[in-house]
Protein backbone atom coordinates (compact mmCIF):
# COMPACT_ATOMS: atom_id res chain seq x y z
CA UNK A 1 0.00 0.00 0.00
CA UNK A 2 1.55 3.10 -1.11
CA UNK A 3 1.92 6.04 1.71
CA UNK A 4 0.45 9.81 1.70
CA UNK A 5 1.47 12.49 3.77
CA UNK A 6 -0.79 15.53 3.29
CA UNK A 7 0.57 18.87 4.11
CA UNK A 8 -2.12 21.52 5.22
CA UNK A 9 -3.01 25.00 6.41
CA UNK A 10 -6.45 25.35 7.34
CA UNK A 11 -9.62 23.79 6.53
CA UNK A 12 -8.63 20.57 4.82
CA UNK A 13 -11.66 20.19 2.15
CA UNK A 14 -8.86 18.49 0.18
CA UNK A 15 -7.67 16.21 2.53
CA UNK A 16 -11.24 14.96 3.59
CA UNK A 17 -11.68 13.98 -0.51
CA UNK A 18 -8.64 12.54 -0.32
CA UNK A 19 -9.25 10.52 2.97
CA UNK A 20 -12.78 9.84 1.67
CA UNK A 21 -12.09 8.07 -1.41
CA UNK A 22 -9.17 5.95 0.44
CA UNK A 23 -12.13 4.97 2.50
CA UNK A 24 -14.63 3.87 0.02
CA UNK A 25 -11.13 1.62 -1.27
CA UNK A 26 -11.40 4.38 -4.73
CA UNK A 27 -7.66 4.87 -3.84
CA UNK A 28 -5.47 2.39 -3.06
CA UNK A 29 -3.42 4.15 -0.39
CA UNK A 30 -2.91 5.23 3.09
CA UNK A 31 -2.48 8.69 4.74
CA UNK A 32 0.50 7.46 6.46
CA UNK A 33 0.82 11.36 8.40
CA UNK A 34 -1.25 14.83 8.09
CA UNK A 35 0.94 17.85 8.83
CA UNK A 36 -0.14 20.99 9.83
CA UNK A 37 2.14 24.49 10.01
CA UNK A 38 -0.50 26.04 11.91
CA UNK A 39 -2.02 25.70 15.07
CA UNK A 40 -5.44 26.22 14.34
CA UNK A 41 -5.87 24.64 11.63
CA UNK A 42 -9.94 23.17 11.39
CA UNK A 43 -7.89 20.16 9.21
CA UNK A 44 -6.23 18.92 12.22
CA UNK A 45 -9.51 18.08 14.54
CA UNK A 46 -10.67 16.13 10.71
CA UNK A 47 -8.07 14.11 10.72
CA UNK A 48 -7.55 13.08 14.43
CA UNK A 49 -11.47 12.25 14.22
CA UNK A 50 -10.57 9.79 11.42
CA UNK A 51 -7.85 8.62 13.70
CA UNK A 52 -5.09 9.69 11.64
CA UNK A 53 -1.50 10.49 13.02
CA UNK A 54 -1.43 14.56 13.11
CA UNK A 55 1.63 16.63 13.76
CA UNK A 56 1.60 20.03 13.68
CA UNK A 57 4.70 22.21 12.90
CA UNK A 58 4.10 25.80 13.87
CA UNK A 59 6.39 27.39 10.64
CA UNK A 60 5.78 31.16 12.21
CA UNK A 61 7.56 29.77 15.70
CA UNK A 62 10.22 27.29 14.55
CA UNK A 63 11.60 29.54 11.35
CA UNK A 64 12.02 28.58 7.91
CA UNK A 65 15.29 26.22 8.79
CA UNK A 66 14.12 24.22 11.68
CA UNK A 67 10.66 24.10 10.02
CA UNK A 68 12.19 22.48 7.05
CA UNK A 69 14.48 19.97 8.93
CA UNK A 70 11.71 19.09 10.89
CA UNK A 71 9.31 18.72 8.14
CA UNK A 72 12.02 16.24 6.71
CA UNK A 73 12.66 14.48 9.47
CA UNK A 74 9.22 13.67 10.09
CA UNK A 75 7.68 12.62 6.25
CA UNK A 76 11.40 10.27 6.17
CA UNK A 77 10.27 8.56 9.57
CA UNK A 78 6.92 8.20 8.04
CA UNK A 79 8.91 6.69 5.30
CA UNK A 80 6.08 8.14 2.50
CA UNK A 81 5.83 7.58 -0.97
CA UNK A 82 3.85 10.91 -2.16
CA UNK A 83 3.58 14.65 -0.52
CA UNK A 84 -0.02 16.06 -1.30
CA UNK A 85 -0.26 19.46 -0.59
CA UNK A 86 -3.40 20.58 0.42
CA UNK A 87 -4.08 24.36 1.08
CA UNK A 88 -0.66 24.31 2.50
CA UNK A 89 0.06 28.14 2.58
CA UNK A 90 3.99 27.84 2.90
CA UNK A 91 6.24 28.02 0.29
CA UNK A 92 8.86 25.24 0.26
CA UNK A 93 12.47 26.09 -0.33
CA UNK A 94 14.94 24.78 -3.93
CA UNK A 95 16.54 22.96 -1.09
CA UNK A 96 13.96 21.08 0.16
CA UNK A 97 12.10 20.13 -2.80
CA UNK A 98 15.51 18.58 -4.22
CA UNK A 99 14.99 16.26 -1.24
CA UNK A 100 11.90 14.83 -2.94
CA UNK A 101 12.17 14.71 -6.26
CA UNK A 102 9.10 14.50 -8.49
CA UNK A 103 7.32 13.51 -5.18
CA UNK A 104 5.70 16.16 -4.12
CA UNK A 105 2.03 17.43 -5.66
CA UNK A 106 -0.10 20.45 -5.22
CA UNK A 107 -3.35 21.97 -5.83
CA UNK A 108 -4.19 25.07 -7.18
CA UNK A 109 -7.40 26.82 -8.09
CA UNK A 110 -6.62 28.09 -11.36
CA UNK A 111 -5.74 26.93 -14.44
CA UNK A 112 -1.91 27.42 -14.34
CA UNK A 113 -0.20 29.33 -15.47
CA UNK A 114 -2.85 31.99 -15.12
CA UNK A 115 -2.97 33.19 -11.95
CA UNK A 116 -0.09 31.38 -9.76
CA UNK A 117 0.31 32.36 -6.07
CA UNK A 118 -2.92 33.93 -3.66
CA UNK A 119 -6.18 35.00 -4.73
CA UNK A 120 -6.27 33.22 -7.36
CA UNK A 121 -9.93 33.83 -8.13
CA UNK A 122 -9.78 36.87 -7.38
CA UNK A 123 -7.08 37.21 -9.93
CA UNK A 124 -9.32 35.30 -11.94
CA UNK A 125 -12.92 37.84 -11.60
CA UNK A 126 -10.78 40.42 -11.92
CA UNK A 127 -9.12 39.94 -15.19
CA UNK A 128 -13.00 38.80 -16.66
CA UNK A 129 -11.78 35.14 -17.42
CA UNK A 130 -14.82 33.72 -19.09
CA UNK A 131 -13.45 30.09 -17.61
CA UNK A 132 -11.10 29.09 -14.19
CA UNK A 133 -10.65 25.96 -12.61
CA UNK A 134 -7.53 24.13 -10.88
CA UNK A 135 -4.72 22.19 -11.64
CA UNK A 136 -2.61 19.29 -10.15
CA UNK A 137 1.07 19.69 -10.25
CA UNK A 138 4.30 18.61 -9.43
CA UNK A 139 6.06 20.81 -7.20
CA UNK A 140 9.41 22.65 -8.21
CA UNK A 141 11.47 25.79 -7.55
CA UNK A 142 8.90 28.17 -8.56
CA UNK A 143 5.53 29.42 -7.31
CA UNK A 144 2.68 27.23 -8.94
CA UNK A 145 5.18 25.93 -12.00
CA UNK A 146 6.03 22.69 -11.67
CA UNK A 147 5.02 19.76 -14.17
CA UNK A 148 1.09 19.79 -14.37
CA UNK A 149 -0.56 16.55 -14.24
CA UNK A 150 -4.38 17.12 -14.47
CA UNK A 151 -6.68 20.33 -14.61
CA UNK A 152 -10.41 20.91 -14.66
CA UNK A 153 -11.99 23.60 -16.08
CA UNK A 154 -15.19 25.87 -14.78
CA UNK A 155 -17.14 28.52 -16.00
CA UNK A 156 -17.13 32.00 -14.51
CA UNK A 157 -20.56 33.69 -14.70
CA UNK A 158 -20.90 37.46 -14.44
CA UNK A 159 -22.58 36.98 -11.17
CA UNK A 160 -19.94 35.43 -9.36
CA UNK A 161 -18.09 36.53 -6.49
CA UNK A 162 -15.25 35.50 -4.93
CA UNK A 163 -16.94 33.13 -2.90
CA UNK A 164 -19.69 31.41 -5.68
CA UNK A 165 -16.48 31.02 -8.01
CA UNK A 166 -14.21 29.16 -5.32
CA UNK A 167 -17.19 26.89 -4.37
CA UNK A 168 -16.94 26.02 -8.01
CA UNK A 169 -13.85 25.65 -8.16
CA UNK A 170 -13.33 23.58 -4.81
CA UNK A 171 -15.97 21.07 -6.39
CA UNK A 172 -13.65 20.12 -9.22
CA UNK A 173 -10.83 20.13 -6.94
CA UNK A 174 -12.01 17.48 -4.81
CA UNK A 175 -12.56 15.30 -7.97
CA UNK A 176 -9.17 16.07 -9.70
CA UNK A 177 -6.98 16.16 -6.87
CA UNK A 178 -7.58 12.08 -6.03
CA UNK A 179 -7.61 11.20 -10.00
CA UNK A 180 -4.24 12.83 -9.87
CA UNK A 181 -2.81 10.69 -7.29
CA UNK A 182 -4.10 7.82 -8.20
CA UNK A 183 -2.21 7.97 -11.74
CA UNK A 184 0.88 9.25 -9.73
CA UNK A 185 0.65 6.17 -7.59
CA UNK A 186 -0.01 3.59 -9.92
CA UNK A 187 3.20 5.08 -12.43
CA UNK A 188 0.72 5.84 -14.97
CA UNK A 189 2.99 9.36 -15.62
CA UNK A 190 6.13 10.30 -16.19
CA UNK A 191 7.91 13.57 -15.91
CA UNK A 192 9.69 14.02 -19.69
CA UNK A 193 11.18 17.49 -20.74
CA UNK A 194 9.66 18.87 -17.72
CA UNK A 195 5.75 17.71 -18.81
CA UNK A 196 4.05 15.23 -17.50
CA UNK A 197 3.50 12.43 -20.25
CA UNK A 198 1.45 8.84 -20.33
CA UNK A 199 4.03 6.34 -19.21
CA UNK A 200 5.00 4.77 -22.10
CA UNK A 201 3.17 1.25 -21.18
CA UNK A 202 0.16 3.22 -21.78
CA UNK A 203 0.95 3.70 -25.26
C1 LIG B 1 -8.03 25.14 -2.13
O1 LIG B 1 -8.85 25.92 -2.97
C2 LIG B 1 -6.65 25.00 -2.74
O2 LIG B 1 -6.66 24.87 -4.13
C3 LIG B 1 -6.02 26.30 -2.32
O3 LIG B 1 -6.45 26.49 -1.00
C4 LIG B 1 -7.73 25.88 -0.83
C5 LIG B 1 -7.64 24.94 0.34
O4 LIG B 1 -8.89 24.42 0.65
N1 LIG B 1 -4.61 26.23 -2.40
C6 LIG B 1 -3.86 27.26 -2.76
O5 LIG B 1 -4.31 28.35 -3.03
C7 LIG B 1 -2.36 26.97 -2.81
N2 LIG B 1 -1.68 28.03 -3.43
P1 LIG B 1 -9.03 23.16 1.63
O6 LIG B 1 -8.18 23.48 2.88
O7 LIG B 1 -10.47 23.10 1.95
O8 LIG B 1 -8.52 21.96 0.90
Amino acid sequence: MKRLAVLLSGRGSNFEAIADRIKEGKLLARIEVVVSNVDAAPALEKARQRGLNTVVLNSQELGKEKFEQTLEKTLKDSKVDLICLAGFMKILSPSFIHKFPNQILNIHPSILPAFPGLDSQKQALDKGVKFSGCTVHFVNEGIDTGPIVLQAVVPVFESDDEQSLSNRILAEEHQLYVKAIDLVLRDKIRIKNGRVVRSSSQK
